[in-house]
């Protein structure tokens, strides 16, 4: 583990929020793109590094140690399952893990969803006692119930407009989705002022101690 705090930030559509919260928390973190296509961003001022990870990649470094800690989506860690310690919740990139289908969707005798989360979905279904075959994609997974791969879909809903925009409706919410702030279990003893010291200067721009 290195001597400076290294934390992974999620690529893509968390990132400038999460960015954002770490400005304010007095963190000189660059915007998405500033630094061109570095992956690694060190911050000596504050003694920390920042990485640039694959949203789903970001529960790995940090089981492993490679971070600190880092930052990603209850969604990814409800789907990947990783021994990280959640810290905190960042109340940023809220939106939902919803079961979605077409309009008057009636359960057939063989049920097909469609999914990123194949894990979230096939639980979910467990535990409500359906018998489905989940059926894993990679992104617009909108497409699967217009075109018949599927009959619905587990996936995230934000503004709810790529729902709307394709005739589809939500049917059941499995589970809110934030933001967390996750740590190594390692790294959490070893490094504990330092993460502790981010943690407060977190809670401070979040407006209340949301620790979890
Ligand atoms: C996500 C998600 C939905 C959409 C929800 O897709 O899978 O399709 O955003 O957002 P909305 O409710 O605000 O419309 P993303 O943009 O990450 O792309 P993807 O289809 O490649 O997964």
């Amino acid at each position: 583990m290195s001597e400076r705090l290294r934390v992974a930030m999620p690529k893509g559509r968390i990132y400038n929020k999460a960015a954002e919260l770490l400005r304010a928390a007095g963190l000189p973190v660059p915007p998405e793109g500033e630094e061109g296509r570095k992956l690694v961003i060190p911050i000596p001022e504050a003694n920390m590094e920042f990485i640039l990870a694959k949203p789903v990649d970001v529960p790995t470094y940090v089981e492993y140690g490679a971070v600190d800690i880092g930052i990603v989506g209850k969604d990814v860690l409800m789907e990947e399952g990783r021994d990280v310690y959640e810290l905190l919740d960042l109340g940023i990139a809220r939106c939902r893990m919803s079961v979605i289908g077409l309009p008057g969707w009636q359960p057939g005798i063989q049920q097909r969803v469609a999914t990123k989360y194949p894990n979230v979905a096939s639980q979910y279904f467990r535990e409500q006692g359906q018998q489905v075959e989940v059926i894993k994609l990679n992104g617009s997974i909108e497409l699967a119930p217009l075109i018949g791969l599927a009959d619905r879909i587990v996936d995230m809903v934000e503004t709810g407009q790529t729902l709307r925009e394709n005739g589809l409706v939500e049917q059941s919410q499995i589970f809110e989705i934030t933001s967390r702030l996750v740590a190594n279990r390692v790294s959490y003893r070893l490094k504990n002022k330092e993460i502790q010291t981010l943690c407060d200067a977190l809670y401070q721009v979040i407006g209340s101690p949301a620790g979890l």
